[in-house]
């Protein structure tokens, strides 16, 4: 009886439905028929991956917002191959230490989804928002245990205190924003580049690679809970990783021809994977 209880305890937090609001009158959505709709008539359809773009219009910036579409693929191929497993694990061992394992997560800015369906436990429910619809496509498509929606950091569709824990992991920071959808006493955790994150890669663009800058935090207001770099180094024996991380990162524009050429033909090269894990809590 009680594994019974325990089956459809994990089948309903599989199955639940998303609780999003509006992005124009923040009423409630109730999805019906695979289309989103608020008592003010707002609706949204469900894409046949299973996302909803909740990022009208008018919210927009540009046409296609956010990483296009040849970063995403090189993301989710780099990510594939498990050179940055050691961060996930990090990420989790906090989760599974500070964490509500029962409890609604976000991950924002989520890119294909990758740390993202890391997180889902057997009845939590995992959301990822991110402002470029092809990432969020193929991350809806991969993990559908998981609810992605096309939309804003500036402007969550999400009720105040809904959340017990967030991560940012290399996405923008709108403490404003993660601090409302936060509940009292749940958890940010964010993961930004440590001093000699991919310095080796940026030392072959740049004349004088410098350092990052890790004195800035955009984080004010929430209590810092715990610090901490975590360092390793990648080996590449094969140029199409090398190639994928460098599209993946902002200095890709500043790469020559030649170097790309240059790259192609590297049998061997490594740099350093360096993080800096920090926890707050509101
Ligand atoms: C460097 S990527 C990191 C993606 C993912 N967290 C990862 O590490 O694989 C930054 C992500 O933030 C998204 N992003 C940038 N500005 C955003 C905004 N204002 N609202 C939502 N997502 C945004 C981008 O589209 C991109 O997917
Ligand atoms: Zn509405």
């Amino acid at each position: 009886m009680r594994q019974f209880g325990q089956l459809l305890k994990n089948k309903l937090a599989m199955t639940l439905a998303p609780n999003y609001l509006c992005p124009l009158c923040q009423q409630a959505l109730l999805l019906t028929d695979k289309t989103y709709r608020c008592e003010n008539n707002h609706s949204f359809d469900q894409a046949k991956q299973g996302y909803v773009n909740l990022l009208p219009v008018q919210f927009k910036h540009s046409k296609a917002p956010g990483d296009n579409k040849s970063m995403v693929i090189a993301r989710r191929a780099f990510l594939d191959k498990g050179f940055y497993q050691p961060l996930v694990d990090k990420m989790l061992t906090l989760y599974q230490q500070y964490g509500q394992l029962d409890e609604p997560l976000l991950d924002a800015g989520c890119g294909e989804g990758f740390y993202s369906h890391q997180h889902k436990t057997a009845t939590n429910q995992v959301y990822g928002v991110d402002i470029a619809k092809e990432t969020i496509k193929i991350a809806a498509k991969r993990y559908q245990n998981c609810h992605f929606s096309v939309g804003t950091l500036s402007k969550l569709s999400f009720a105040d205190n809904y959340f017990s824990w967030l991560t940012s992991v290399y996405a923008p920071i709108l403490e404003t924003e993660f601090t409302r959808v936060l509940n009292q006493g749940g958890y940010l955790l964010t993961v930004t580049p440590a001093q000699q994150h991919l310095y080796e890669l940026k030392e072959l663009i740049y004349h004088n690679a410098s350092e990052h800058d890790v004195t800035k935090t955009p984080i004010s207001n929430l209590t810092l809970i715990s610090e901490e770099r975590l360092t390793y180094p990648m080996c590449f024996n094969n140029s199409d990783d090398v190639l994928n991380l460098l599209a993946m990162t902002p200095f890709a524009f500043k790469a020559s021809n030649e170097l790309i050429e240059q790259l192609k033909s590297t049998q061997e090269f490594s740099c350093q994977a360096d993080f800096i894990l920090r926890l707050y809590q509101k």
